[in-house]
């Protein structure tokens, strides 16, 4: 039985007992039951305690009577819920998160002192938060954005956060662009238009005027901007960090995260669909695939740089727009990342969380990279404001596991309780306790760099004005389709922008990456082959700076290309965890179907019964299965690939608008497509061209048809699937349809 003390949060003290056993092995776990509040078999009380008689009236002057000021149980409710919203992030404001562990493959401390790199032995439990940038917190999830990454290490040593993006580069270079940056994207001030949308002039006028956006811009352009699941995108730490050893001795470091589901994407038609019928999309799969126990996992990867070859890759390793060829640097894979529990409240975990670049644990150090540098006064800035005070680090989920002794005080929502009257250092009075730590005994101790200069300036290196060649680099290393993807997205993006002047200006900006990249873009926007080979002008420029000093320099090899950077790599893939739409009309192929869901559930993806109706629908052997959708209740846009089963009623989607809606927005976005039976005639409405269901090498791989269901037509769609998308079919798609 809960007493009613249970129903008001408990004390951060650690002192009373967890309600729910704990994992032992994770002490975050442990951690954050204490603060579990279990409302089962309990009595609803008010927030000091006292039992509530009536939670349906207010107190009122009789039956008709004025409400009564002494109702405090009324005046208690309404205010904590008059109170409840915080603001939102100023950026990354949409996010969701899953609990995890990371645990190192073999020690590292060749290049570092973090323990959590250094034994293979010890799981770290983790919090990780995923998240767009410039929608508000109820925008969709399929928006053309960055990808927040932001990963929370509970060490023993203390928290260590990683708060990266799916992206390695950044737009800017200075953090003191930044807020110029946020207000560009963001809706335009005047009308608060539109909405999670870089399409839009204030972005691109921005954007147009400064040449080290280009690197980035490709990135945004590309389909890693709508990822299929943020369980098969990449993150970076995009900065050049520093990795101590215990002798140390220092050495840069980049860090990525690799998941091993791949790494895939959405075509644009289908992330705009999507953001209508599922604006959760995201956020919904990573949960359902938790719950499933199908636990996302990522790779911890390591590019580590020498001191020595600070300046042996032609680009500055401080210039965040700037990323190290894994030709040039392989990425190595050390430890591997487990997302294995959701949250139990969202506000309380996901929105309350607060990553912070400066939490760093001893062998991690940071770099002079400009942006990094800035950052490190943004995390702690912003969060004093949306979580209300100095004492955030006492919320559950924020909270070291590592004792946190200090003598800080007070401030609003305090919970420590501090005792003694000693809150200052040195004391003699208390034993001069908190001891500062040896850095023997784990003291974090600022890597000792040598400083080239010692003036202060305002000025950008010259070595970090090649703004051009890794943009190139990108645009080169794609394929065709993504090429193909890239061009359609930039004519998407400058379509909606309304000031011509900066179209061209972005075609001309282009014609420095690309001549065909340029000349594509612009037919598509009407404007003339852009002739001049000029760059546009770069007009982040200080007033007595002269612009000719802030023009490109080509510093990198200019016919670079590396493979890592096209997600056609990445094919083929595992399917597991990918979900196929199974479409059965009444009389449907119950052999055919099972065998289809036998060999899915043998790859670990899942078919789903999409029916004419909801409930029961009749197999072609009696019985009955239910259908978890309707026609009407769902959309292919949130499956990765169709299979029209047939039987004798499947003739009936032939005259089903949903239905061949359904197969035509499959093809077009490149999916497998799959049809037995009546259930191709479905095909043939939709005009999908269908090859001969003989024909032992179709041209379109991804399109299956046979007469009747079989183990070689499972086979055929588990295969076409791991392709993820059948892209080459694009330039042949006119769009009959
Ligand atoms: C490499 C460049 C950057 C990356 C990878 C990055 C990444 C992120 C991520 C992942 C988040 C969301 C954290 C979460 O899920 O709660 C975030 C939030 C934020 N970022 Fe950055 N960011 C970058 C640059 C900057 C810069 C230059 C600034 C400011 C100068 C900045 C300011 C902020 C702020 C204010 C938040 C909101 C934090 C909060 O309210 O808790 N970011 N960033």
């Amino acid at each position: 039985m809960c007493s009613m003390e249970d129903m008001v949060p408990t004390r951060p003290s650690g002192r009373r007992p967890a309600r729910r056993a704990a994992a032992p092995a994770d002490p975050k776990r442990a951690q954050l039951d204490e603060y579990i509040v279990d409302p089962r078999d309990a009595v609803l009380t008010t927030n000091h305690g006292v039992p509530v008689n009536d939670d349906q009236n207010s107190l009122k002057a009789g039956e008709r009577g004025p409400t009564l000021l002494e109702d405090f149980h009324l005046r208690e409710k309404v205010t904590h819920f008059d109170h409840e919203r915080i603001p939102e992030r100023v950026v990354h404001a949409r996010g969701a998160a899953a609990h995890g562990v990371f645990q190192v493959y073999e020690s590292l401390a060749r290049y570092t002192k973090a323990s959590f790199l250094t034994d293979p032995g010890r799981e770290t439990p983790v919090f990780v938060r995923f998240s767009t940038v410039a929608g508000s917190r109820g925008s969709t999830d399929l928006a053309r954005d960055v990808r927040g990454f932001a990963v929370k290490f509970y060490t023993d040593e203390g928290n260590f956060d990683l708060v990266g993006n799916n992206m390695p580069v950044f737009f800017i270079q200075d953090a003191i662009k930044f807020p110029d940056l946020i207000h560009a994207v963001k809706p335009e001030p005047n009308n608060e238009i539109p909405q999670a949308a870089s399409a839009h002039d204030t972005f691109w006028d921005f954007i147009s005027l400064m040449p080290e956006s280009m690197h980035m811009v490709m990135w945004l352009m590309s389909d890693r901007a709508i990822p299929r699941s943020y369980r098969m995108m990449e993150g970076f730490g995009v900065h050049t960090f520093r990795l101590v050893d215990g002798k140390g001795g220092s050495r840069f470091v980049k860090f990525h995260w690799k998941p091993l589901l791949g790494v895939h994407s959405v075509a644009w038609d289908e992330a705009q669909k999507i953001s209508g019928v599922d604006p959760d999309f995201h956020r919904r799969d990573l949960w359902e695939a938790i719950e499933a126990g199908a636990f996302p996992e990522y790779e911890l990867g390591l590019q580590i740089i020498e001191e020595k070859d600070e300046f042996a890759f032609g680009f500055d390793l401080l210039d965040p727009t700037k990323l190290i060829p894994e030709e040039l640097a392989p990425v190595r894979r050390v430890g591997k990342l487990t997302l294995n529990r959701n949250p139990d409240n969202f506000f309380a975990e996901t929105e309350q969380v607060a990553f912070h670049i400066g939490n760093v644990v001893p062998g991690i150090d940071f770099t002079n990279d400009p942006l990094l540098q800035g950052r490190l006064f943004s995390y702690t800035d912003t969060q004093l404001l949306r979580l209300g005070g100095p004492n955030f680090h006492e919320i559950p989920i924020n909270r070291s596991t590592a004792p946190a002794r200090n003598n800080q005080r007070d401030g609003f929502m305090r919970q420590a309780i501090n005792p003694g009257r000693v809150s200052y250092g040195p004391n003699s009075l208390g034993d001069n306790q908190p001891a500062q730590a040896t850095e023997r005994a784990g003291g974090y101790v600022t890597f000792p760099e040598a400083l080239q200069d010692s003036r202060k300036v305002r000025v950008r290196g010259a070595s970090f004005f090649d703004h051009y060649s890794q943009a190139r680099m990108f645009f080169q290393s794609q394929s065709e389709p993504e090429r193909q993807h890239l061009i359609k997205a930039l004519r998407f993006e400058l379509g909606k922008v309304q000031a011509i002047e900066v179209r061209e200006r972005m075609v001309a900006h282009l014609a420095q990456v690309d001549a065909t990249l340029a000349a594509r873009v612009a037919k598509g926007l009407g404007l003339p082959p852009p002739l001049k080979s000029e760059a546009p002008p770069n007009r982040s420029v200080p007033a007595d700076g002269d612009p000719r000093d802030f023009q490109h320099r080509e510093l990198a090899d200019p016919s670079l290309t590396s493979t890592a950077l096209t997600m056609t790599s990445h094919v083929p893939g595992p399917i597991a965890t990918r979900k196929v739409a199974i479409l059965v009309a009444d009389e449907f192929d119950a052999k055919g179907v099972a065998m289809v869901l036998k060999a899915l559930k043998a790859e670990g993806a899942t078919g789903h019964l999409v029916g004419p109706r909801l409930g029961d629908v009749v197999a072609d052997d009696g019985k009955a299965s239910t259908a978890e959708f309707s026609i009407f209740t769902t959309k292919s846009v949130l499956f990765d690939a169709v299979f029209v089963a047939g039987g004798d009623g499947a003739g009936m989607w032939t005259t089903e608008a949903d239905a061949i809606e359904f197969v035509k927005d499959a093809y077009k976005h490149c999916k497998a497509v799959a049809a037995t039976g009546a259930g191709v005639d479905l095909l043939g409405a939709a005009h999908i061209p269908v090859g001969s269901p003989d024909d032992p090498d179709p041209a379109d791989d991804a399109t299956i048809v046979a007469p009747s269901a079989s183990a070689a037509v499972a086979r055929r769609l588990v295969a076409a699937m791991g392709e993820h998308r059948l892209w080459t079919r694009e330039p042949e798609l006119h769009l009959p349809l």
